[in-house]
């Protein structure tokens, strides 16, 4: 069985796309998952683009000691200067280099010609190498590059020290039969190539991103760079839930596997999908919530006689929850923590009181209290997650409110906040109950921030379900884009914690 690496970039790809940004706070969390889940690699961002994805991927690199950290770097100096401070106190550092190789790209956006690429790659692998023993060498656009010179581009990386070369479907425009015959001919064609690992790297333009990575693998590659739930850039990288799964369920077929613990997919999925705002589609296949579930009769009939009449996978298998499970106001804090572990979530003690609390505040407002309340509970961290200290309350809290809704009368809102220790309370007209609500928060603490984008959505199941809100907001003064959520079964209260939570991550960026 051959093993297949599993290169995550879901927080440097799938970070970089819009309106999937994550904080400091989040990117930790996010990179204690990814390492839960077994990633091999996790690219953890460019650190030239900016003194924050510095200091994430430096971040990263001790949330998630046991995997390979990788900071993107263009071809030049001061890019590989950049990415080796970031991770050179990482326990296993990586170097990613790379420079386009399509005549395309290199003609219009490089304003180079192939010798001066050549001669590019030699320097720059070489130079890297000198600061990491572990350099990965990728040729953007190499599905649409001319193959002998790729070829050449690779045998030169390698001759420079590359151990990892990458093949990446930049625009998402191969086949899967072209990727699969590219990769055989890289592989009687690059020297040296049968003394590194071939990665692939696809987008999804045209859907075809995990069908394109599979076929490489068919075809030797030995590593494939995907995201969590298939975030990126345009229409998203190929996913790795579906990549890991397809190898799983189809060995027979692939002879490979990964050292991925598929039982922490479902719970990444969900954790990404939070941290982001970005709902998963219910027909996302392996972590949709319509991907285990049979309803037409003719299946649910097989079904009972046997599972594997329409089920290919086991939920089991990728950490799906078991949803039975139902809690009262009386349950006590061990019994929530051996709930929480049950369905795969080890928490600390600290989030454990946080998560106890919001509990019991729940428990006041339904009768019965599920597992996935409990989940939602979970996902919706209140606390703040520092690289060097403890998780922290967050800036502001919404202490109390009141809004009026209905036809005919003004639309008031009376808002109490906390913010470092100093409570604050306004009153405020709006055309809705949310903008009146939302224009006391902005006067209050002095923020200039436009509301972009909101939503609210049943996140479980039955009338009295919790409600999830997500608002995405832009500060006035510098563009940066912010996304906040909160949970109530008050969809009202959902959204003004959603908005103040948008508002905390303005303060914690700074602004
Ligand atoms: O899509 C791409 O080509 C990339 C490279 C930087 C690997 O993301
Ligand atoms: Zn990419």
């Amino acid at each position: 069985m051959n093993k297949v690496k599993i290169f995550d970039t879901t927080l440097r790809d799938g970070e970089q796309s819009p309106g999937c940004s994550m904080n400091l706070s989040e990117k930790i969390v996010m990179a204690r998952q990814l390492e839960k889940l077994g990633v091999d690699i996790i690219e953890a961002g460019f650190a030239i683009a900016s003194p924050m994805d510095f200091k994430s991927i430096q971040a990263i690199a001790s949330a998630a000691p046991n995997c390979t950290i990788a900071s993107l770097a263009r071809a030049n100096k001061g890019d590989i200067d950049a990415a080796w401070e970031a991770v050179k106190d990482a326990k296993k550092p990586r170097i990613h280099v790379f420079i386009a190789t399509s005549d395309v790209h290199m003609q219009y956006k490089l304003r180079m010609n192939r010798e001066q690429v050549l001669q590019t790659i030699t320097e720059m692998v070489s130079y890297a190498k000198a600061k990491c023993d572990d350099i990965e060498f990728s040729a953007e656009d190499a599905s649409r590059s001319d193959r002998e010179f790729l070829a050449k581009c690779f045998s030169n990386a390698i001759a420079a020290g590359a151990k990892t070369i990458n093949v990446p479907d930049t625009v998402g425009y191969s086949t899967p039969q072209e990727m699969g015959e590219l990769i055989a001919y890289l592989k009687e064609h690059v020297e040296g190539i049968n003394d590194v690992d071939i990665s692939v790297h696809c987008h999804n333009d045209l859907g075809m991103g995990v069908a394109n990575s599979l076929s490489c693998v068919k075809a030797g590659a030995t590593q494939v760079e995907c995201t969590v739930n298939g975030i990126g850039e345009r229409a998203g990288n190929a996913s790795l839930e579906e990549i890991v799964m397809a190898l799983r369920t189809r060995r027979d077929f692939y002879d490979a596997d990964t050292n991925i613990n598929t039982r922490e997919i479902y719970r990444s999925s969900r954790l990404l999908s939070n941290i982001i705002g970005v709902p998963i589609s219910p027909t996302k296949p392996i972590v949709g919530a319509n991907a285990f579930a049979h309803e037409a009769g003719i299946h649910q009939h097989g079904m009972i006689t046997n599972a594997q009449t329409y089920e290919i996978m086991n939920p089991d298998e990728i950490g799906v929850p078991h949803r039975a499970l139902v809690l009262g106001k009386h349950s006590g804090k061990h019994a929530i923590r051996e709930r929480l572990e049950a369905m795969g979530y080890e928490i600390p003690d600290d989030e454990l009181e946080d998560i106890f609390t919001r509990f019991k505040k729940l428990a006041d407002e339904k009768k019965t209290i599920t597992s996935s309340d409990l989940e939602a509970l979970t996902l919706h961290r209140s606390k703040v997650i520092r690289p060097d200290e403890e998780s922290t309350a967050p800036v502001c809290q919404l202490v109390s409110h009141s809004i009026t809704s209905g036809s005919g009368i003004p639309k008031l809102s009376y808002i109490k906040l906390k913010k470092d220790n100093n409570v604050m309370e306004d009153v405020e007209f709006g055309a809705g109950p949310l903008d009146a609500a939302f224009k006391a928060v902005n006067k209050m603490l002095g923020v200039n921030a436009r509301l972009e984008d909101f939503s609210v959505r049943a996140v479980t199941e039955g009338e009295d379900s919790i409600g999830e809100a997500v608002v995405k907001i832009s500060s006035v003064a510098t563009g940066e884009m912010y996304t906040g959520s909160g949970i109530s079964t008050d969809i009202v209260e959902a959204s003004l914690q959603a908005y103040i939570s948008g508002i905390n991550k303005m303060f914690e960026a700074g602004e």
